[in-house]
């Protein structure tokens, strides 16, 4: 395979952790004979502080003649004062809408050698596998009308039929794959917007008599995300409410550092870690890069299609923290690491993966 890859490394650590993911795909790309070209582009603060605009034209029409987009993360303190169209955050949400990409997927694995690492009991981490997906083009983020005076503000929480039925249906055929468990996660009880949601998602349900529904409520969801995650598979909600649960359920897993994710629905997929850019450690080689390349797993399984590559980039991650090895966010690995050297152990697991393989 021929493509281009739009890389956008962004702020803080983005830069330190997308270099180890395309090195990754690099790695992917010499041992299963596919040729990867990558091209980088400004976004965020960096693109800020160049052009004024935190996503400038030629970022967008880079993207857009892409097959895939791998981002790092925007934003950090610099730029916290800026108006909100000058501010990072800005260009990372006008790239996700005009890339018209309605569904985040974030999974939440946890990985057996890292029970420890997380602060709740190994006995309620062990076995969890978690599918959120997020609603990313609408609510809150997005509505109108938004306003802001020193004296009062405004936004506006609205979804349309279409949008929650868009979302709603990959959730059911992601969990028709899984294990056939979806729970929708809203505040019916009090928002209109969600009883909406609740009975778009009802009426979808008899498509997928396979699926077990249910519905919770998002106060007492997070609760039960962290006391019982075994019992769920994959969380269907809104963009704001997967914002907050995600980064929630990255304590399950034992670092946010670790998770990735997919944003699909258009033509062209952007892949990013769910962490931000970590201004506390960025420039130290510290952050943890595995959430961006298995961010890079995805990109080569949900943009290219390419299963085989994508699941000898995980194996490689896989095998690297059963091993014992991570960077310092991870409590209890063994051998300490800088993004640097475990991305570069990573990439060798890759190598030796493809070499078996091709043995074979
Ligand atoms: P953050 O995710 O950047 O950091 C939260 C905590 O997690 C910090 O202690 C950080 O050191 C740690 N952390 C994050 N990624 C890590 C990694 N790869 N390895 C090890 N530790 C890691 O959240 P924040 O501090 O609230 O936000 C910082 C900036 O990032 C803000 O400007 C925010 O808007 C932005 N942000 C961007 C994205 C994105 O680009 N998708 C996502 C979240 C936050
Ligand atoms: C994320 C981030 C973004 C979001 C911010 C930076 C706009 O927190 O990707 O999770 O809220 O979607
Ligand atoms: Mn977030």
């Amino acid at each position: 395979m021929d493509v281009r890859i739009a890389v956008l490394p962004g702020d803080g650590v983005g830069p330190e952790v997308t270099a180890e993911a395309v090195a990754c795909l690099g790695a992917v790309a010499e041992g299963f004979g596919h040729r990867f070209e990558f091209q980088e582009a400004l976004i965020g603060g960096a693109a800020v502080d160049a052009t004024g605009d935190p996503l400038p034209e030629a970022t967008l029409a880079l993207c857009r003649a892409s097959a895939a987009v791998l981002l790092g993360a925007v934003g950090g303190p610099a730029w916290d004062r800026h108006p909100r169209n000058q501010r990072p955050e800005s260009g990372l949400l006008r790239l996700r809408q005009a890339l018209g990409l309605y569904a985040n997927l974030r999974p939440v694995a946890v990985h057996p050698a890292l029970e420890d690492a997380s602060p709740l009991k190994p006995e309620i981490v062990r076995g969890t596998d978690l599918m959120f997906v997020r609603e990313l083009s609408g609510g809150l983020y997005f509505g109108e009308p938004r306003s802001y005076s020193d004296e009062a503000a405004v936004n506006t929480l609205p979804y349309t039929r279409m949008e929650i039925t868009r979302v709603a249906k990959m959730a059911f055929e992601l969990a028709a794959v899984r294990r056939q468990r979806l729970v929708s996660v809203d505040k019916a009880n009090v928002l209109e917007t969600s009883r909406l949601w609740r009975k778009v998602v009802d009426d979808l349900a008899p498509t997928y008599p396979q699926v077990t529904l249910q519905h919770a409520y998002v106060d007492s969801f997070a609760m039960a995300l962290i006391t019982r995650p075994r019992d769920f598979d994959v969380v269907l909600t809104e963009n704001l409410f997967g914002d907050i649960l995600s980064d929630e359920a990255a304590v399950l897993a034992g670092s946010l550092g670790l998770l990735p994710s997919a944003s699909l629905g258009g033509s062209v997929g952007l892949f990013e870690p769910i962490h931000g850019s970590a201004p506390d450690i960025a420039g130290q080689d510290r952050a943890n890069p595995i959430g961006t390349i298995l961010s890079a797993a995805m990109l080569l399984r949900h943009g290219l299609g390419l299963e085989a590559e994508a699941a000898a980039v995980e194996s490689a991650v896989n095998a690297v923290l059963h091993a014992g090895h991570g960077t310092g966010d991870l409590q209890g690995a063994r051998h300490a690491h800088g993004t640097r050297s475990l991305g570069a152990l990573i990439r060798e697991g890759i190598r030796s993966s493809v070499a078996v393989a091709l043995r074979h």
